[in-house]
């Protein structure tokens, strides 16, 4: 546990380190309005049937789960107009000093992008909201051309080359990780010398696990959260407090 009197040595550590690979979870967007999974006020904290939308086998068997997560996109519900926060931001610097090796996020909102990430330095393990796929063949547009096609009626659209099903191009429980997102992953924490995780809950694998591989391949570990992750007792500091009040003042 870090208090504010340890920050001047994770300040260190950081100022130290020259291949820093970032962890990112849902806890790094919620000061920019989008709620997370699992903290006390997370999606599925208070509503745990939202979690059957996660679930690709209940998307691809019950046409009414499709039909709300259709609904709730198309009203912008689910995307209102978010933006970057001061903890996207606070990342900046760490690219412009060129030391900043990868950025793994499990979230799917781009805001990382749109906060001045370059996107080949980003890897969205759990894909990306802002694209739509067919569950059936390699079919891949926008979500906004999809979610025109809802407006205009098409409460569960199809494929446009197959007839398939069609679903944002996030990852969803059931669904295999993209092998080459994968491999970039281990390998950053296998070429890491600093891991930061930030604002996840570090529950779900298997990208969790680059966690302890970062540190068994010689990486110093901060984990940045409001909450126990699973991985706090092997960190070299453990930073309590909201991401995007502590974040600017680690990284300078
Ligand atoms: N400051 C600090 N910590 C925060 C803040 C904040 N402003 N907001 C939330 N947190 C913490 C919560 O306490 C929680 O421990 O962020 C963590 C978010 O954890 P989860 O909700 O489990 O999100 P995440 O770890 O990204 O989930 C991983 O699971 O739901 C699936 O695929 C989905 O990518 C997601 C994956
Ligand atoms: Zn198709």
């Amino acid at each position: 546990m870090t208090d504010p009197e340890g920050l001047p040595e994770v300040i260190e550590m950081i100022d130290g380190a020259r291949k820093i690979v970032v962890l990112t979870g849902a806890g790094i967007s919620t000061d920019s309005g989008l709620p997370d999974f699992r903290g006390p006020k997370g999606l599925w904290t208070l509503n745990p049937e939202a979690e059957k939308a996660s679930n690709i086998n209940n998307y691809i068997n019950e046409p009414d789960v499709r039909i709300l997560n259709w609904k709730l996109r198309a009203d912008g519900q689910l995307w209102a107009n978010v933006a970057p926060n001061d903890g996207h931001r606070a990342l900046l610097p760490l690219q412009e000093r060129g030391v900043l090796h990868t950025l793994i996020t499990q979230n799917v909102d781009e805001l990382h992008q749109m906060a001045g990430i370059a996107p080949e330095r980003v890897v969205e393990i759990h894909g990306t909201t802002r694209k739509a796929g067919c569950l059936d063949c390699d079919h891949l547009t926008t979500m906004e051309a999809v979610l025109e096609r809802v407006r205009g009626g098409e409460d569960d659209p199809k494929c446009p080359d197959c007839g398939g099903i069609m679903k944002s191009a996030t990852i969803s429980f059931g669904q295999a990780l993209v092998a080459e997102d994968l491999r970039r992953a281990q390998e950053a924490a296998d070429a890491a010398d600093l891991l930061i995780a930030i604002g996840s809950s570090l529950t779900v694998n298997p990208i969790a696990s680059v966690v302890p591989r970062a540190v068994r391949g010689g990486a110093k570990l901060i984990i940045v959260n409001a909450e126990e992750t699973p991985f706090d007792m092997i960190a070299d500091a453990v930073v309590r407090g909201s991401i995007s009040e502590v974040l600017p003042r680690m990284i300078k």
